[in-house]
């Protein structure tokens, strides 16, 4: 039987602001956090306990951990790159989290300055402690379809990383197109071979960048090889600063006009998601870019 059911992973206070300059205040990051869950997202990528020199604009982690009102039955993940920020994050009283390494080389050492291997090792403590305390994590694979600076990236790498991450113990492995340039075939050639692997579609999420306006063919053709969850972003903002080229997240307004207009259940209202996608775009100082965040969603009349 095909499952009808999507999970949405909400990615806009995290990916979504990490890459913006100007600095946004905490409150307004708060209020994004609470409209979204008030649209039904239930799992929110809230932050980041990475080097605040590495990502400025998320340094206010531990204060808008400390101040955000935890709803019962929504996921708040953080971005924990080693020790350091575990301890940051078990003090802020996450229950939530992931690891993120790549791929390519050039770009786990741009990102976080280790190796692939170096970061698997400095994940360890990180999955071990999340184990024993029950908290839910994650593991990126990122540049999984194209590295900025090493170019093609063939799939025998990303099962290889995926690999080790589940061997870490994480529930979940989100895999990335980090600079958005992976096409249809792309996804088909790359999930089929994680899903060979031994890698369940039930283990696996899709985080895809919209930079070249491919991103929704790719989660249909995720969509048919059995993914169900998918990571986007409200407002369509995001990138990482250490990605050049990288531009906005899948937007999460087009993902579920998509899911909605194929039967799919996700449990997001998309009038309400877009009041929180106005919230980003009145923050920023900027109109939505987005289609469905410009077009809205159809009135059938
Ligand atoms: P490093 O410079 O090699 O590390 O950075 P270090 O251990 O030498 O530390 C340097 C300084 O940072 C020290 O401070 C540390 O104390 C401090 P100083 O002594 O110089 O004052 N530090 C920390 N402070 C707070 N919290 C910490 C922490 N760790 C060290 N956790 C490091 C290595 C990993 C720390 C750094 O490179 C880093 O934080 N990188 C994060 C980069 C990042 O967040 N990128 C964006 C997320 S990934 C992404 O967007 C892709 C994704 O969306 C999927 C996709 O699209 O593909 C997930
Ligand atoms: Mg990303």
């Amino acid at each position: 039987m095909i499952d009808r059911h999507v999970r949405i992973y909400e990615v806009g206070p995290r990916d979504g602001l990490q890459n913006e300059g100007a600095p946004i205040p905490t409150e307004a990051k708060l209020r994004f956090i609470d409209l979204l869950a008030d649209a039904g997202l239930r799992e929110i990528e809230t932050t980041s306990f990475v080097a605040p020199r590495a990502v400025p604009q998320l340094a206010d982690a531990d204060d808008l951990m400390s101040r955000l009102e935890r709803r019962p039955g929504v996921r708040y993940p953080v971005l924990v790159p080693n020790e350091r920020g575990l301890a940051r994050a078990e003090a802020a009283g996450v229950d939530a989290v992931c690891v993120f390494t790549a791929a390519s080389e050039a770009f786990t050492k741009a990102n976080i300055n280790m190796t692939i291997a170096e970061s698997i090792d400095a994940f360890r403590p990180v999955v071990a402690r999340a184990r024993e305390r029950g908290w839910w994590s994650r593991g990126y694979v990122s540049t999984a379809f194209g590295c900025p600076y090493q170019g093609e990236v063939g799939e025998a790498a990303v099962v290889g990383v995926a690999r080790q991450l589940v061997e870490l113990g994480v529930e979940e492995i989100s895999i990335g197109d980090t600079i958005g340039v992976a096409v249809p075939g792309d996804v088909r050639r790359v999930v089929r071979a994680l899903l060979s692997a031994g890698i369940g579609a039930d283990r696996l999420a899709m985080h895809f960048h919209d930079t070249r306006g491919t991103a929704l063919a790719n989660v249909a053709a995720a969509l048919d090889l059995g993914i169900r969850c998918f990571d986007a972003s409200t407002g369509g903002t995001g990138g990482c600063p250490y990605a050049p080229g990288a531009a906005g997240n899948l937007a999460t307004e087009d993902l579920v006009y998509l899911l909605d207009r194929e039967g799919l259940s996700h449990g997001v209202d998309l009038d309400a998601l877009l009041v929180a996608a106005q919230h980003v775009s009145r923050t920023l100082g900027r109109p939505l870019s987005t289609k469905v965040g410009q077009a809205g969603g159809w009135r059938v009349p």
